[in-house]
């Protein structure tokens, strides 16, 4: 099973992708955890390039291509074979956050982007994904506080973070199969319980 953690920045995602982690490792689930981009020694170079300070003149086009590349080789060295011996993968952020952030951030269509994606992951999307929300002000807000190190990501206006948020709205919308929408902007336990008890109806344990 194919788990995704999404959400605009300083949503809380990495710190509950490491806790619910824990919790299944507990249950006795096979867990394999990655993050994007990176996660492995190329998509790692490449996360560097796209996070980068110094690399303010990246244009659009480029940025959404690099990210494509960094998971990519993900995808094929990580992804794939983890589920393919039965593991449970959970990623912190993976396609969704393209389609969020190039897609309705930058303004690229949805459309066009699918495509890319799909050719980057050979048609991997993932079997369940949380949307951890937040106003975007109130995420961009969290990472100062928490002296998180800010990146060219971070750097862009707070419209275009409003435009990702909205954008992770409208493709949960699209799929509330896929997708469950869990209010973040609560304690780091009591947004862990409420993910909880979701997965434990999904996964029935
Ligand atoms: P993070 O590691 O703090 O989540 O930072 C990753 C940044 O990159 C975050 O601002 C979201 C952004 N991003 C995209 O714009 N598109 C993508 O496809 C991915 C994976 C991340």
């Amino acid at each position: 099973m194919f788990i995704t953690f999404e959400g605009p920045d300083g949503s809380g995602k990495t710190t509950q992708v490491k806790r619910i982690g824990r919790k299944l490792i507990e249950k006795g689930f096979d867990i394999v955890y990655t993050r994007e981009p990176g996660g492995t020694e190329i998509s790692d170079q490449v996360r560097e390039i796209l996070m980068n300070m110094k690399n303010k003149q990246m244009c659009p086009r480029t940025e959404i291509l690099l990210f494509c590349a960094a998971r990519a080789q993900l995808v094929e060295e990580v992804i794939r074979p983890a589920l393919q011996s039965g593991k449970i993968v959970i990623s912190d952020r993976y396609a969704d956050s393209t389609l969020a952030y190039q897609g309705y951030g930058h303004g690229f269509e949805q459309e066009t982007l699918k495509q890319l994606l799909n050719f980057a992951t050979g048609n991997l999307w993932p079997d369940l994904t949380f949307l951890l929300d937040i106003p975007a002000e109130k995420g961009l807000r969290r990472r100062i506080n928490n002296q998180e190190e800010w990146n060219r990501m971070d750097d862009y206006q707070l419209a275009f973070h409003e435009r990702v948020r909205n954008g992770y709205h409208q493709l949960a919308a699209a799929d509330p199969q896929r997708w469950e929408i869990i209010d973040a902007d609560q304690s780091e336990e009591a947004v862990e319980n409420e993910i909880m008890q979701r997965l434990a109806r999904r996964l029935h344990f």
